[in-house]
């Protein structure tokens, strides 16, 4: 018995990082998986994971797409589920150098891409009597960084207000929404595996000591996603090796 045996999830940015790995907990734990993502190697998932995972090319910044998502997901699997909006790309300016073109497009993937996730997500999972969002934020939409992050920051901080916000205009339809917020995770956005080594300073003031793993991240994604997490909507969860807990030494 899986915890997530008979649920149907779609999941962003399924090609890499963590939704790749969430994609295989999930299909582990019993769930089939709508794997999603702009880069093609959403394929490549879905031929790792045999019948239970089907691919779609989706580009998260488009409604269009997102709807088509969700109907290919309802399509294929006939309904939906759970929703892990994971898509999302780096951005690497200080405030006074933020061009508005790096803004306007850090924005439009992590927070309007979130949002249409959230938006159809529900639309979708109404349908069925219910469902699960988990949103990816970051510790960065929590605290500012002396690493130059600002217009990042700004996104993940809109995924905390937009998930709070689905939680409770949603909660007596039965839809639940979690974000989480990961610390420094060895994913190829960040460096990939061993990457924390690489900059200790950014592990340096964890409780931990080190940088986390992808599949640590979908273990929290498939717990939320599942009915074991049923009374828990609405909540921001740091994962991050006890970053957002220490204070500076
Ligand atoms: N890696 C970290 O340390 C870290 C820390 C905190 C938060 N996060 C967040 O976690 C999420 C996953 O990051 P990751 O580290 O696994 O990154 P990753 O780069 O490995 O994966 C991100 C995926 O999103 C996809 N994507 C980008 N733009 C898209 C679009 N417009 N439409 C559809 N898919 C798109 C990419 O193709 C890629 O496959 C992101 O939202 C990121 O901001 C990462």
């Amino acid at each position: 018995m899986g915890e997530l045996d008979g649920k149907i999830a779609v999941i962003t940015g399924a090609g890499s990082g963590m939704a790749k790995a969430a994609s295989e907990v999930f299909v582990r734990e019993g769930a089939k998986v709508l794997a999603a993502d702009v880069s093609g190697a959403q394929e490549q998932t879905a031929k790792e994971l045999g019948d239970a995972c089907v691919p779609f090319h989706v580009d998260v910044t488009s409604e269009d797409s997102v709807i088509a998502m969700f109907a290919a997901a309802v399509d294929a699997f006939g309904k939906v589920d759970a929703v892990l909006n994971v898509a999302g790309i780096a951005s690497a300016a200080a405030l006074a150098d933020l061009t508005l073109d790096d803004y306007d497009r850090t924005l439009a993937v992590d927070l309007k891409g979130v949002m249409l996730g959230t938006k159809h997500g529900i639309r979708t999972m109404l349908q069925s009597g219910g469902g699960a969002i988990v949103n990816w934020s970051s510790i960065g939409g929590l605290n500012g960084s002396r690493m130059p992050t600002s217009a990042y920051s700004m996104a993940k901080a809109g995924v905390i207000a937009l998930t709070k916000a689905a939680a409770v205009e949603y909660g007596e339809q039965c839809i639940r929404a979690n974000a989480i917020c990961p610390g420094f995770i060895e994913t190829p956005m960040s460096g990939g595996k061993g990457a924390a080594e690489r900059f200790p300073a950014l592990v340096g003031g964890s409780a931990l000591k080190r940088g986390g793993q992808p599949e640590e991240v979908a273990e929290l994604a498939s717990f939320l996603a599942s009915d074991r997490s049923s009374y828990i909507t609405g909540a921001i969860i740091p994962i991050d090796g006890g970053v957002t807990a220490c204070l500076p030494s």
